[in-house]
């Protein structure tokens, strides 16, 4: 789909995401939400929070699974995800503090593949991903699942690409103390997720978004599986849709 600019497309998805924690509430359920860090996601959040002040909207019945963080990474630090999530989302919902979960990026490198394959199983046990949202890197990365990863690729340690760690560069005051490495849901895990959506605002992100939708099925842009999967879609704005 193609909205004006990032803030409708936003406010669509949220309403997305909205309806299905309401809908799952009706019948008692829990809902697993898969989310997404980056800057693309945060008036997604913007919006929930709204919805959760003006209209009552509550995450009770939510349990959420973040695609990743890097390696290492303390959870206070700035550029960790852990307090992206709360800053943007977490603090300000009721969402219980034990339903919300994210890669560690303070384990020793020896308990790291243990905790991958464990952050899965968890997923799996609650019967897997209802909603999977997901931003998009300029090297057509999802989460951190960098051009070479395999559509079956598991939860793991994914050593970061240069266009990653340059674009993140900003973030870290230089590109040399961005960190090597992070720890990210595998492409496998995206995949088996019952819906997908893949937001990318403005014109930096159109021609990998070109590439993703209309370019082969390649492990180079491992965006591109998404044209494999039976209900995923990406959400554009027109800057994004220029080249499409
Ligand atoms: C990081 C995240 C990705 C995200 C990407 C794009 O690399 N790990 O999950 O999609 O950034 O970020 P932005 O939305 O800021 O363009």
């Amino acid at each position: 789909s193609v909205f004006r600019n990032a803030d409708e497309a936003s406010r669509a998805v949220a309403l997305e995401i909205a309806h299905l924690i309401r809908y799952k509430q009706a019948a008692g359920q829990h809902v697993v939400l898969g989310l997404a860090t980056g800057s693309s996601p945060k008036k997604v959040y913007g919006e929930l929070i709204r919805l959760h002040r003006e209209e009552g909207l509550s995450f009770r019945n939510v349990i959420s699974f973040n695609l990743d963080e890097y390696y290492p990474m303390k959870p206070d630090a700035i550029q960790s995800y852990h307090r992206f999530m709360r800053e943007q989302l977490f603090d300000h919902i009721d969402i219980q503090p034990e339903n919300y979960h994210l890669p560690d990026g303070t384990l020793p490198l020896e308990d790291v593949r243990a905790f991958c394959e464990q952050y899965e199983q968890k997923i799996e046990a609650l019967g897997g991903l209802d909603f999977q949202l997901l931003g998009i890197g300029r090297n057509g990365h999802i989460g951190f699942n960098e051009p070479g990863s395999h559509i079956s690729s598991r939860t793991r340690l994914m050593t970061l690409d240069a266009v990653t760690r340059q674009d993140a560069g900003g973030d870290f005051g230089g590109i040399a103390k961005v960190p090597r490495r992070a720890i990210t849901l595998g492409v496998r895990a995206i995949m088996n997720a019952r819906r997908v959506v893949l937001i990318a605002w403005g014109e930096h992100k159109a021609d990998i978004v070109k590439s993703a939708i209309e370019g082969p099925m390649t492990e180079l842009v491992p965006a591109s599986y998404l044209q494999t999967h039976q209900n995923a879609k990406f959400v554009v704005d027109e800057a994004c849709a220029s080249e499409l």
